[in-house]
């Protein structure tokens, strides 16, 4: 089977219901993304950062996968997936993607603030408080505080290399719903094979290099044309 490796963005996410970056207006529900998402603002005020995930929480248990999520799922019949996703809502997972690497953390785990490979999956019965009911001063079994598994701005991206080391396998390539600005993660794109098909589904597309498919629809039915392309070769 062909290795298809696909890197989602917010707009991916938007037809469930969360609001892209961009339409926010730089503003993350609200907040300055710099108070919510950067170590220097978890440090002035964690308090708020835990306030902020679990009202992010909440508001992704009440949303569901869309049918690109759902149509991502169904290629994995025809070719080996690969998804790379900037997003931290966990709809690729619920939709039943097999192979899913999150380049910006996952909004419903946090780790321990000690121990950095001590991650746990919200609700969580080892934490004080089961990780989402209240918002402070979560600790976990040993004792030690938590904090969300984000990766802030200003700290690095772990699963970046995983992430450069599966485009360069592809033998297609497909971007949906990002604007590709934000690196590392647009980067990927440069490093598919020169030889690989490369698809951009995104309503608004950012400018791209003459070789990439552009598919200006939104991603539930850029997905539906990206499946006929696909499947019909
Ligand atoms: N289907 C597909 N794409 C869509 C849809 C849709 N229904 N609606 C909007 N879009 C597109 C927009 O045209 C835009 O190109 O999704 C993109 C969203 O862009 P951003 O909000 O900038 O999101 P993203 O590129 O994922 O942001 C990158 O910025 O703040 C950081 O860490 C955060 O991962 C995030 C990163």
């Amino acid at each position: 089977m062909k290795n298809l490796v696909i890197s989602t963005g917010a707009g991916m996410s938007a037809e469930s219901g969360i609001t892209t970056f961009r339409d926010a207006g730089g503003l993350w529900e609200n907040h300055n993304v710099m108070d919510v998402a950067s170590d220097e603002g978890f440090a002035r005020n964690p308090a708020l950062i835990h306030q902020f995930y679990n009202e992010r929480r909440k508001q992704l248990l009440e949303v569901k996968p869309n049918a690109a999520h759902y149509g991502l799922v169904e290629l994995e019949k025809y070719f080996n997936v690969n998804v790379i996703t900037q997003n931290v809502d966990d709809l690729h997972e619920r939709a039943g993607s097999a192979n899913v690497l999150h380049l910006h953390g996952e909004l419903m785990k946090v780790r321990s603030m000690r121990y950095e490979d001590r991650v746990y999956t919200l609700p969580c019965d080892e934490l004080s408080d089961r990780g989402i009911e209240t918002s402070v001063d979560t600790i976990d079994a040993y004792g030690d505080h938590v904090r969300p598994h984000i990766v802030f701005f200003g700290e690095s991206v772990p699963n970046f290399d995983p992430a450069c080391r599966l485009a360069s396998q592809a033998d297609i390539f497909v971007v949906i719903g990002t604007t590709l600005v934000v690196y590392p993660a647009a980067a990927l794109l440069q490093y598919a094979p020169a030889g690989a098909e490369v698809y951009y589904i995104d309503p608004n597309p950012a400018a791209v290099p003459s070789h990439v498919h552009v598919i200006a629809k939104k991603a539930t039915e850029g997905v539906a044309e990206l499946i006929q392309i696909l499947t019909q070769k």
